[in-house]
Formats: C-alpha cells, structure tokens, sequence
C-alpha cells in the first residue's frame, strides 16, 4: 500500500533538473487568481454548485466558455456544440470508451504524446502511426495508411504538438477533414495547447470545423490556468455530444466537476483567464528563448525546430545516438529528459528527446542544458 505523503504527480530528487517535465512551475500556478474566484463564488450563499451537476456541464459555464473559445478561436462558438470534462484525457477515454470496441484501430501521429498511447493500450485499441515532418501530419502516409485498414478515428495534436512543437497548416487540415468525409472515421483533435502560442496566430482550429464535421476537438484548463483543476471540454455537432451527455455515467454521477466549473466561470467572466494566459505566454517565450539560446552555445550539433507554442523542444540528437543510453549518463549529471521512444507505438524515435521548458526558471534551465552537454560529452 502507498504510505508516502506525496501530493503531486512527480517527485524530483534534490538539485536534479528535469527538463522531461511537462508541468508548469508551481510559481506560475494561479494561486492568488483562484482564491479570489473561489471566495466570490461560495460568498454568493448559492449551494447550487455543490448538487449533481447539468450532464452535458454547467449552462452558464458553458456560456462564458463559449465566449471565451469563440474570441480565442476568432470563429463562433455555441455553448450547446460543448461538454465538460475532467479534463483532455477524461475526454479521450471517454471518446475510446464510446466509439471504440477492443481491438479496433486508431491512427496516431508518429511521434504522438505518450500518455494517449496509455489511454489507447486500456482500450485494447490496435495503433497504426502515420509519419510525420517538420509541418505535422503527412497527408500522403495517412492516404497511404487508409488504403490499408479503417481506423475508427485518428489522433492529432495539431497545434503546438506534444512532444514535436510543430503546427499542421490550414491546407493540410483542409485535405485531413476531407479525407475524413471520404474514409468515414473520426478526427479527434487534441487541441490543448491552441492558446499557447508565442508569435503569430496559429491556423483555424479543428474546433471550427465540428459543426459540418465528425470532429471532436478537446480543451483543457491544464495548460492555460491550472492541471489540478482537472476541467476541461470537448467541443462537436450535436449527434456525437448526445452520445456522451446519455451516457450511464453522467446519469449517475451528473455532469463532471461543477464545483470547479463554478468557481472557473467566475474567472472566465471577470477577465482573468486572458489575464493568466498573457502571462503564462510572456514567461514561456522568455524561456523557449533562453533554451535555444543556451542549445545552440552548448550543443550546436543538436537539430530541432524552434517552438513558436506550446511546451517543448523536440531534439534530434546527433551521430545517431541512442537517447536510452544516453539517459544513464543524464542521471549520473542529474538531468533529465524524455527519451523518443516513449513517444512511438513502434519503438522508433531512438535518436529524439523531448525537453520542455515550463517547470524551470530561464538560469535552470540554462544549467540544465549543460548538464546535458556533459552526458552528450560522455558518448562521444
Ligand atoms: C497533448 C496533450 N493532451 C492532453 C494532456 C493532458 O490534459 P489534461 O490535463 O486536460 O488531462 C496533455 C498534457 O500533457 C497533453 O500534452
């Protein structure tokens, strides 16, 4: 049994850096926004919030997040086309759990975010990778893959992509809908990081299109407020929202998370969301700058793209080296990554790692990117 006091999901060990962490600083957690909205939000002496919840997720916080999404998204967006989950990754197993059976098969970008392979392995779903280039998804490997087998939907992080950083352009998200129409299957569009976005504004999101399409795009407030929150939404046409609102589950437990839903709506409506995210934004540019800066001083044989979003830098390691071995030699520096691999259903991406910049301050993560010099240093 588990006795130990840990609260958050990771522990690092003292003076180690971890630049495979995908979770924001503790300072950059809204603590003081959250407190006021709280305290506004249970001062109005309304228990309503601490009922079971609307299914489909509270009126009004759908309401104000429909505004916020639609100046966001800059396209309309209907509070009736949103439902609440506990997150991205509640929505993605409650998505497997509906509309997929053991053994059927998805299409995943290769390389995709690992934890969603996890979700799939749960469902006993069969993955088929599609390759990808600096520009996203490969449209001509995903025409090849559909001559082969019909996947029951396809997965993709199109903007800001975990773990490459890398953005698919409008045209190829026209030609992916498309095919979509024609293959019959599912796009599910895992839209966390749309709002993290460093220089100019990313395409059209798969959101806009959910009316005319089998779109399901997915939200959360992980990335742009708080992970703990543990709220987020998916956004689709009417017929696929229904299946999940007339589920067994939300009949007995009612809509997911409306105390929090609440106490978000307070902050959704006073402004403060954009507030957060223009900070969040300012702190993440300095630091994506401060890692290529201190990259291409230390280790300028590495190849990556610059994000212009997001979380992370996706580097291809040079002479071929295996990025597992060369983990041993990252502990032994107390540095820490995440290896390719993990980022494959097919054990491919040996020679990749994935860093991300949010959980250290620039001056860490300066160090940080030594430290990986001297375990690169070690292999040659
Ligand atoms: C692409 C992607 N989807 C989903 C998640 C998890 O989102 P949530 O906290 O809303 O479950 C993450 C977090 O790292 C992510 O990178």
């Amino acid at each position: 049994m588990e006795t130990s006091l840990q609260k958050s999901q990771f522990s690092i060990p003292p003076g180690f850096i971890d630049l495979g962490l995908g979770d924001p600083q503790f300072s950059l957690l809204p603590l003081e926004l959250m407190r006021q909205a709280a305290e506004e939000c249970l001062g109005q002496n309304d228990p309503e919030f601490l009922q079971y919840g609307a299914e489909q997720g509270d009126g009004t916080f759908r309401q104000s997040l429909a505004k916020f999404l639609s100046r966001g998204y800059v396209c309309p967006v209907e509070p009736g086309s949103l439902f609440i989950t506990n997150g991205a990754s509640m929505g993605l197993h409650l998505i497997c759990t509906f509309f997929t059976r053991p053994g059927d098969t998805v299409f995943v970008e290769e390389p995709t975010y690992f934890i969603a392979l996890r979700i799939f392995a749960d469902h006993d779903l069969r993955l088929v990778p599609i390759r990808t280039d600096e520009n996203g998804l490969l449209i001509d490997s995903l025409e090849e893959e559909l001559t082969k087998s019909h996947p029951k939907f396809l997965y993709i992080i199109p903007t800001y992509q975990n773990p490459t950083g890398r953005t698919l352009s409008t045209e190829h998200r026209e030609r992916l809908v498309s095919l979509s129409h024609q293959h019959d299957f599912l796009v599910v569009a895992d839209e966390v990081y749309h709002f993290l976005s460093y220089s100019s504004q990313p395409p059209k999101p798969f959101a806009a299109d959910t009316e005319t399409g089998d779109i399901i795009s997915l939200g959360s407030f992980s990335k742009i407020l708080a992970p703990g929150l543990r709220l987020g939404w998916l956004q689709a046409n009417a017929g696929i929202i229904h299946r999940f609102v007339n589920s067994g589950l939300l009949d007995s437990g009612g809509g997911m998370n409306p105390f929090t839903s609440a106490i978000v709506c307070r902050v959704l409506e006073t402004g403060r969301l954009d507030d957060n995210i223009a900070q969040l934004i300012a702190a993440y540019r300095l630091r994506v700058s401060v890692m290529d800066t201190a990259l291409r001083q230390y280790i300028p044989g590495v190849e990556y793209t610059l994000p212009q979003g997001g979380y992370f830098f996706w580097i291809h390691l040079p002479n071929g080296i295996n990025a597992s071995e060369l983990q041993r030699w990252a502990e032994e520096f107390k540095v820490g990554f995440r290896p390719g691999e993990l980022f494959s259903c097919r054990g491919g991406m040996r020679d990749y790692i994935r860093l991300s910049y949010v959980f250290y301050e620039p001056g860490e993560l300066e160090q940080g990117v030594q430290r990986l010099k001297q375990s690169l240093d070690k292999m040659e």
